[in-house]
């Protein structure tokens, strides 16, 4: 019998992983009425046909001359696709529906990009002839899952903008009942952590902002056993949060002022009562569930507890360090995700309560540390000491590293399992209220 190459095995694994992101992204946009692709329901962001394109014109763009010899069919999608943005500070999109290609078109060069790649893809994985590519295509290929993996995500924080009305509903998950969530801070002792992934280790995946690995070591401090709850922040709305600036930073404050924020984005008022928006519904306020908000929010109601942020460092080591000095690869050891352990791998589209999972607790006793919502930390997206950017993929994370955006850890109900590894790093600017991000408090 032939032996099995190892890598064939593991890229028919990938172009499995990568059907099934596209049924995640397709569902999306399946989710949409049919005369919502020229929305733009965030002010910062494309209209919602760009990311039509984007997802293919992405793997094309990624692949087709590294991995397959393939001919472009269409250069003028594929540029115009090729980029989302993030316009800090300020100036936003002027574009019109009319600048944008019509759906059909879009559509017919996103079935024509899978066709070609699918066809190229499924004969190079059976040749030999792989020897001479510049990139190992089992590498691409993760790029492209998880990139298209990170939109299933960022997409959903965008439609979940847009009113309720204009999206085809979906079944609910049928709630659990779990007892009031009594919050409490959790004492981590001094020790170290490691952040990031050490090179060379093929069998292992990461984006280039997870290299290399390091370790930091980390003095004793408290954080929050669970993330801060839409019940906690309601007390510090009613303790006039939003309205002491001593509480913000003045590019918060003014922030705050400019856009006449006095709740979070996802929450509703009528008459005297919170409502809260979910993608397909809205509830009253579930006080129980962690509450989303942006950095600037989250660092306001930090300092009003008298606490601060976690660090990355600190969140790490809450999260996988333990009193035996082991680093665990989950906080709740080494199983891989399942749902017994935390909200997240798409289990539904709504948070839960931050105690529903007393099975993803790590070794030092924190909870809700993985899904169910991101978690802001205090550190600022910054390249780890031997960072090296994609060379397919220059900016990736190297434009972000300009001050203006933090790092997220954890994951939300809607982060795929691949993403729940410890070194995976997410950020954001410090004025996004629309991710699934919440946060805890430590003590130093
Ligand atoms: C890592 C989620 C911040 O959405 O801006 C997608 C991922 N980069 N396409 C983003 C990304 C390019 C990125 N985040
Ligand atoms: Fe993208």
């Amino acid at each position: 019998m032939l032996a099995t190459r190892p890598d064939i095995d593991a890229e028919h694994e990938l172009l499995q992983r990568l059907a099934e992101a596209r049924l995640r992204t397709d569902e999306l946009f399946g989710l949409l009425r049919p005369d919502s692709f020229y929305e733009r329901p965030i002010s910062e962001r494309h209209r919602i046909i760009f990311y039509l394109g984007h997802l293919e014109a992405f793997d094309w763009n990624l692949l087709r001359s590294s991995v397959l010899e393939a001919q472009v069919f269409d250069p003028e999608f594929d540029r115009l696709f090729a980029f989302g943005i993030d316009p800090v500070g300020g100036g936003l999109p002027s574009d019109q529906p009319t600048d944008w290609p019509g759906v059909e078109d879009v559509r017919r060069y996103v079935g024509r990009v899978r066709q070609t790649l699918d066809a190229k893809l499924a004969s190079s994985i059976h040749s030999d002839s792989k020897s001479c590519d510049e990139f190992p295509a089992g590498l691409l290929l993760n790029v492209a899952v998880e990139h298209r993996l990170m939109h299933a995500e960022t997409l959903t924080y965008m439609l979940h903008q847009l009113p309720i009305d204009r999206k085809v509903p979906q079944a609910v998950q049928p709630e659990s009942v779990f007892p009031i969530v009594e919050p409490a801070m959790v004492k981590i002792p001094a020790g170290s952590t490691t952040l990031g992934l050490p090179r060379g280790d093929d069998s292992v995946f990461g984006w280039d902002n997870e290299y290399e690995a390091h370790l930091v070591s980390v003095p004793a401090f408290a954080i929050d056993w669970y993330k801060v709850t839409n019940r906690q922040y309601l007390e510090f709305m009613e303790a006039g949060g939003y309205e002491n600036q001593a509480l913000w930073n003045s590019a918060d404050w003014n922030w705050k002022n400019e856009h006449s924020l006095s709740h979070p984005a996802f929450w509703k008022r009528t008459n005297e009562d919170w409502y809260y928006r979910t993608m397909f519904r809205q509830v009253p306020l579930p006080l129980d569930w962690p509450v989303y908000v942006s950095h600037a929010e989250a660092a306001a109601y930090a300092r009003w507890r008298k606490n601060s942020l976690p660090t990355e460092a600190q969140w790490h080591r809450a999260a996988y360090g333990s009193r035996d000095g082991f680093e665990r690869p989950y906080p709740w050891g080494g199983e891989p995700p399942s749902g017994k352990r935390g909200n997240f791998d798409f289990r539904g589209w709504d948070p839960t309560p931050v105690n529903a999972f007393p099975e993803g607790q790590s070794a030092l006793g924190v909870a809700d540390l993985l899904g169910n919502g991101w978690e802001w930390t205090s550190s600022q997206f910054e390249p780890f000491p031997g960072f090296k950017p994609f060379p397919f993929y220059p900016g990736y994370s190297a434009d972000f590293f300009d001050g203006k955006h933090y790092v997220l850890k954890g994951g939300s109900a809607r982060t795929a399992a691949c993403m729940l590894r410890r070194s995976f790093r997410n950020w954001f600017q410090p004025h996004y209220q629309y991710v699934y991000a919440s946060f805890r408090c430590v003590s130093n």
